[in-house]
């Protein structure tokens, strides 16, 4: 079965076609990076501006990279939610349109959950295998820190969230303090090999159970810059970067990345303890940070997996591969009627039929 996916929750625009849930047959993702990185975050109205310009060129490039023609597509999966209003309105308007006019059905996938599918793709890495249930899944995006146990396809349960910031929102904040460029996540990663984790003491957030949180971090962050820069607490963030040296900047990135890894690791760990899943997935945009990877492989007795980076950020595949799953149970909504949900939580998305 061939699902070709769409995915336009906030800044790319992508398109994607998958065969059976694994086998990539094309992924082309358009990028707005350059377009954000002006204004240091993604900026909505421009963001649904530039899907509408290229969404159409998008999907039809999938196609041709492919090989294949509309008669060999057998399902449409669209991200209908959580994301940007304006950026999720063009991507499910595509998808309903064309779900119209070439007689498709259409799944409705939602974003997070396609992340954690990200690593049902099989990228021909040997060493690669599909997950298996149960699986316990570490998401961690820019908008979304959560630990879910996954029975079955469909059947998760959310073992705990962030409180406050995502963990890659506190990556982006904190970059923007420190003046590395946008995204923030790599920009960090990127300082930090040259930066002493231990230059800077930062405190680890404290949460109850599975849930955490990252928005005292990058307080704690912020008045550890002030205080080094010898400003008071209420000189502005924005005006903190040009004071810092490179040493200080590379400091600040690798002790701030080590304490936001060692605390997704430390509740990592105690739900590997309570639940012994078989297969520890991790997954988001934050699922390329090597040293997550590492930090999580060195705490946990199985093999953790994760997507090779370029399908850690956003992109389409991985809405197709979960596409797929919907597809095989005949998951399907009406083209006619399929909504938006920019805020929609995993747990209440999942696997809802409405037709
Ligand atoms: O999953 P994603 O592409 O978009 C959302 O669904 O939010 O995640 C984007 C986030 C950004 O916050 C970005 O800074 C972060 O992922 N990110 C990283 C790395 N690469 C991207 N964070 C830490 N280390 C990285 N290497
Ligand atoms: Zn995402």
């Amino acid at each position: 079965m061939k699902i070709l996916g769409i995915e336009s929750s906030c800044d790319e625009t992508a398109a994607a076609i998958v065969e059976n849930g694994e086998r990539i047959l094309s992924n082309v993702v358009h990028s707005q990076i350059d377009i954000h990185k002006v204004y240091g975050g993604v900026v909505p109205e421009v963001a649904a501006r530039s899907h509408i310009e290229v969404v159409n060129p998008v999907i039809n490039q999938a196609l041709s990279e492919a090989g294949l023609s509309w008669s060999d597509i057998d399902a449409i999966a669209v991200t209908y939610a959580p994301g940007l209003i304006g950026s999720l309105l063009v991507g499910t308007l595509a998808a309903r349109t064309l779900a119209v006019i070439k007689q498709k059905p259409l799944c409705a996938v939602h974003h997070i959950e396609a992340h954690i599918y990200a690593n049902f793709l099989d990228t021909n890495d040997p060493t690669w295998r599909s997950p298996e249930f149960p699986i316990l899944a570490l998401v961690v995006s820019g908008g979304h820190t959560q630990l879910m146990l996954l029975h079955d396809h469909g059947d998760y349960e959310l073992l705990g969230q962030t409180r406050d910031d995502a963990v890659g929102e506190a990556f982006d904040k904190v970059a923007k303090i420190i003046g590395l460029p946008y995204p923030g996540g790599p920009s960090i990663a990127q300082a930090a090999l040259k930066g002493d984790s231990l230059a800077y003491k930062l405190p680890i957030p404290k949460v109850d159970g599975y849930d955490f949180s990252f928005s005292g971090l990058k307080t704690a962050l912020l008045r550890s810059v002030q205080a080094n820069v010898g400003v008071r607490f209420d000189f502005p963030s924005t005006q903190l970067a040009s004071k810092l040296n490179d040493q200080q900047r590379n400091d600040f990135a690798a002790s701030f990345q080590s304490v936001a890894v060692e605390a997704l690791v430390e509740k990592t760990k105690k739900a590997f303890g309570e639940y012994q899943p078989k297969s520890v997935v991790i997954a988001g945009g934050v699922a390329a940070n090597k040293v997550l990877r590492q930090k999580l492989a060195e705490a946990l007795p199985i093999k953790i997996q994760y997507p090779p980076t370029y399908l850690c950020t956003d992109n389409a595949a991985m809405v197709a591969s979960l596409g797929y799953f919907y597809a095989r149970q005949k998951n399907f909504f009406n083209p006619l009627e399929l909504e938006i949900f920019p805020s929609l939580s995993i747990t209440k998305a999942i696997w809802q039929k409405d037709v």
